[in-house]
């Protein structure tokens, strides 16, 4: 038995996040969650809604809405779809919750005692009209280099240079239009990040359970070398800067950076878990209480590694104090929507919800592991969703299991039959299962999901096989004995698949292992490679056929959607 802490990068809190989002994160942190917790391990699955930065300042205007009003309603619209997709999240926080403010503003504090916090006089854009200064990317205007009209004040997306606002020619602010712009002081804390480089590196390098990607990245920060970085914004919406606990002067019209408070999130939500009565959150987040023996894994798409492997340990090993350090990390590249990128504005691509309404979360979230973004993007097709559902899903895995549940209850009166001995068929099907098994489990254990999608599904197919040379159908009239030994096999089979399947397709697993009438405490992943298992269900035990389990995705159906969600080329 150990202990996973698992956390998925969290959600931005404008807007319901599309498929792609769900994909690179959140479920495939479900996904190895519920493995581990089906092998016995005691597991902490931590997510919220990172709720601060300009981007939530600006939907909630656009939304007409107070910042935090709007922040609560989306707050709700985001825990709902995650539950809808069955995410076994232990708690689902908001990083503007209250005891991320207390921790965001601890972790600074410590820092500057430590001597890694300046306080330093920058020069930024001021809107007069908007009232407020603007973050680069606010500001537009004409590109001084290649006289593009819409450069924006960090990088003209025309030329490709890197700009600084006060380059721009007429710049103006994109938030009102307003060419009254100008530039003033304002004062904001730097980290020293590049006093903590060497740390940094020497635990890079001993990070040997870090995939190939994330190293490489976390490297090329390095060696590029780390920069001070400004850790406050001149924004109204977010943690209040302090000193000695009390508001920082100066800073009064100031808040953390949402990167600087997001990651700290993690351990926030963490405490809010605590609160609600979850248990000690110390014991998974402070060396010294216990968390050293914790396995902590975090899920994040590739553009988050850089932060998750130098930004946040540095706030971390920057504060001295005893906090526990990611362990092993799972990166993910894009899904994209047909190639192209998902897009609310444009209507293209499908957002949870939407998905939600549309078919049960199983069917998505198979072809979305099955799929996984993982060595390259991935483009998500509605033509690739049903060839993926109809045929593994209810070709495969259903079939299989309505077939044989259906044959036993009429000839067998729904009961696992007595009789018959072991042969050549059986002896066959047991090696490769207990093959696949291991592979599967192993999979599983490497968080490579594609590649445990092909392994479960293999194993289905193999339990096709074995019905078609066990045939029991035929088997019925002239060898009985035969014949029930193949149901009960393939009883068994429907039971182990299941449970197999319940970390992919957690919604159909359980209807399944319901009406075969599997104790909750029978549902655990099987360990040995023990032929019992094959023959675990008790002789002459009643269970009911589970109805249909997936319906197949119509023609009709694909192309309807294709035209409401923009698919095709
Ligand atoms: N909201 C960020 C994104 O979607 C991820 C934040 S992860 C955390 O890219 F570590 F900062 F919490
Ligand atoms: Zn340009």
């Amino acid at each position: 038995m150990s202990r996973y802490l698992i956390t998925s990068a969290l959600p931005y809190i404008n807007g319901v996040k599309h498929l792609g989002n769900l994909a690179g994160s959140m479920l495939p942190a479900d996904v190895h969650a519920r493995f581990r917790r089906l092998q016995g391990h005691e597991v902490l699955f931590i997510c919220a809604t990172d709720e601060h930065g300009t981007p939530a300042e600006l939907a909630a205007a656009e939304a007409n809405q107070d910042v935090r009003a709007y922040c609560d309603a989306q707050y709700e619209i985001q825990r709902d779809a995650c539950a809808g997709f069955t995410l076994s999240f232990d708690h689902f926080g908001r990083s503007s919750n209250p005891p991320n403010h207390r921790l965001t503003q601890h972790f600074c504090e410590a820092l500057e005692k430590n001597g890694l916090i300046e306080e330093r006089v920058t020069k930024q854009v001021y809107s007069t009209d908007d009232k407020r200064f603007l973050p680069d990317r606010y500001v537009e205007g004409t590109c001084p280099h290649c006289a593009y009209e819409r450069a924006r004040g960090d990088q003209c997306d025309n030329c490709q240079r890197l700009l600084d606002p006060t380059d721009l020619i007429k710049p103006r602010s994109i938030i009102s239009g307003s060419e009254n712009i100008e530039v003033r002081d304002t004062a904001h804390l730097f980290l020293k990040q590049p006093q903590m480089q060497e740390r940094v590196r020497a635990w890079v390098d001993k990070a040997s359970e870090w995939p190939a990607l994330a190293r490489s990245i976390a490297y090329k920060w390095l060696d590029e070398g780390l920069i001070e970085r400004s850790i406050t914004r001149d924004l109204a919406w977010g943690i209040r800067v302090t000193k000695d606990g009390k508001p920082r002067r100066g800073f009064e019209n100031k808040v953390f950076y949402v990167w600087f408070d997001a990651p700290i999130e993690y351990i926030g939500a963490t405490v809010e878990w605590s609160e609600a009565g979850g248990g000690d959150w110390e014991r998974w987040w402070r060396t010294d209480k216990g968390a050293d023996d914790v396995i902590y894994i975090e899920f994040m798409g590739k553009d988050n590694v850089a932060f998750h492997t130098v930004s946040f340990p540095i706030t971390i090993m920057g504060s001295g104090e005893p906090w526990k350090l990611v362990d092993q990390l799972k990166a993910f590249n894009w899904v994209t929507w047909y190639g192209g990128k998902f897009s609310t504005r444009d209507k293209r691509g499908i957002f949870m919800d939407q998905a939600l309404a549309m078919l049960p979360s199983d069917y998505w979230r198979w072809y979305l592991m099955a799929n996984a973004p993982e060595s390259s993007d991935a483009a998500f097709t509605l033509e690739q969703f049903q060839q993926s559902v109809n045929s593994d899903l209810a070709n495969v895995f259903g079939n299989f299991v309505n077939r044989i549940t259906r044959f036993a209850a009429a000839k067998f009166e729904s009961k696992v039959p007595d009789g018959g001995v072991w042969g050549p068929a059986e002896e066959k099907l047991a090696a490769e299962f207990f093959q696949r098994l291991a592979a599967l489990t192993q999979f599983h254990e490497q968080m490579e999901f594609r590649k445990a999608a092909a392994e479960l599904r293999a194993l289905w197919v193999a339990g096709n096989e074995y019905l078609q040379v066990a045939a029991p159908w035929t088997a019925f009239k002239t060898d009985p004995a035969a014949a029930a030994l193949g149901v009960r096999t393939g009883l068994n089979l429907v039971v182990l698949f299941a449970i197999l399947a319940q970390p992919f397709i957690p919604d159909a697993a359980k209807t399944v292992l319901d009406a075969m009438g599997v104790p909750e405490t029978s549902r655990m992943w099987p360990l040995a490679s023990d032929k019992a298992l094959l023959d675990a269900l008790p002789h002459g035990f009643a269970f009911t056929p589970p109805d249909v389990l997936f319906k197949k995705i119509e023609d009709s159906e694909v192309a309807a959607w294709a035209e409401r969600f923009g698919g095709g080329p």
